[in-house]
């Protein structure tokens, strides 16, 4: 997507450099802000710190790690450290392993001297691929806004609503939720999206910031305004992300997802997921009981955080001194408030005969 004209993807490969660029998005919406990856170690502290963030960058992301790391030493052990060390930067988002197990399966079966040339092929067939995937996320569930579209008077306004960022920045281009959004504004069906802000990171702001660079009208409500509008009749549709979705459909993204659901259920707005396949755990049921939620530092719900006078990260305290934080990142939202998934190959419910369906060959294999 653009950024003041200039066409971006999220990361991109520098040739003259022999290093992997990345927008540093702790600084956005302010600030835009480029870094050079350059050891395994920066690797890792981009996912840690959500300089990259969202499920499909993480992945990509952590594809270039592996492939850095063949270059350094491509032998086996430097293979198996390399995956633990990036394994271990978040918990939750299966495209992180997905991604490292496709570079390790391709790699282990090589000969040393061709894994550094095959383990940068791989981190750009990976980069790519998800791109392709956003682009046809963004194709099936355009055929859904266009639906609703149809049955509104002409001119008004598909009235959608997100949570998090699902956007380029979290994939390398095009998002998973926004794409239909891209694809429905530039078809001209009139769009207008509620952006929640998703506290405590804010990344509704990163969201707005990309909806208002492709010029498409938008409002950053409070992460408790959801139900209020859902009741009163002014949301049409819900489209999130998810950072793993389970064979079952249970979907895992951003905490709060699961109470917009819920809202939506009560009032029968339909509750979509985009959803990269890539972004199936097919070994997981129950996504509940199953799915690890990361804890983050408690710090960032006592404090909020902005860009200071001095043009640093400033951060203030809202809780009372000696209140504890708590901060799980993500929450489950079981298949049964789902009302369909949008995925690369079409629109599926969100049950296992819906999913098997759209992919016999994950389902069979897994
Ligand atoms: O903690 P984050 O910012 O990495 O969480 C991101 C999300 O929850 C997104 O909704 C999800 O990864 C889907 S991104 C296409």
């Amino acid at each position: 997507m653009k950024v003041n004209g200039t066409p971006y993807r999220s990361l991109w490969w520098d040739e003259s450099a022999g290093a992997l660029q990345i927008i540093d998005q702790r600084w956005l919406p302010h600030d835009f802000r480029t870094q050079q990856l350059d050891t395994i170690e920066d690797y890792a502290a981009a996912i840690v710190e959500m300089r990259v963030r969202g499920a499909p960058l993480i992945g990509a992301t952590a594809a270039y790690g592996m492939a850095l790391a063949m270059a350094r030493d491509p032998s086996d052990a430097s293979l198996e450290r390399a995956w633990d060390y990036l394994h271990d930067t978040r918990p939750t988002a299966i495209n992180l392993r997905w991604a490292l197990d496709r570079c390790r399966r391709a790699l282990a079966s090589r000969p040393e001297g061709d894994r550094v040339e095959a383990a940068l092929r791989l981190a750009h067939e990976i980069a790519d691929e998800d791109v392709e995937i956003n682009r046809a996320i963004g194709t099936h569930g355009l055929e859904l806004i266009r639906e609703i579209a149809a049955g509104k008077p002409e001119g008004e306004p598909v009235r959608i609503l997100t949570h998090c960022n699902a956007g380029w920045l979290a994939t390398v281009d095009f998002g998973t939720a926004t794409s239909p959004m891209y694809q429905a504004h530039d078809a001209g069906i009139p769009i207008h999206v509620w952006v929640d802000e998703t506290r405590p990171r804010n990344q509704g702001a990163l969201t707005a910031w990309e909806l208002g660079s492709h010029g498409i009208p938008h409002t950053y409500i409070v992460d408790n305004a959801g139900g209020h509008l859902m009741q009163h009749g002014m949301v049409d549709l819900v489209i999130t992300g998810t950072d793993r979705t389970t064979r079952r459909g249970d979907v895992c993204n951003k905490i709060g997802t699961y109470l917009k659901a819920l809202a939506a259920k009560d009032n029968g707005v339909p509750f979509y997921v985009a959803l990269p396949s890539p972004t199936i755990d097919w070994t997981v049921d129950d996504g509940v009981a199953e799915i690890p939620i990361e804890e983050r530092a408690a710090v960032e719900t006592t404090h909020v955080q902005g860009i200071g006078e001095d043009g640093g990260f400033a951060t203030v305290r809202v809780a009372p001194e000696g209140s504890a934080g708590g901060n799980p990142a993500f929450d489950v939202t079981p298949s049964r408030l789902v009302t369909g998934l949008i995925t690369e190959r079409g629109i599926c419910k969100a049950t296992p005969e819906g999913m098997a369906a759209l992919f016999p060959d994950m389902a069979q294999a897994a």
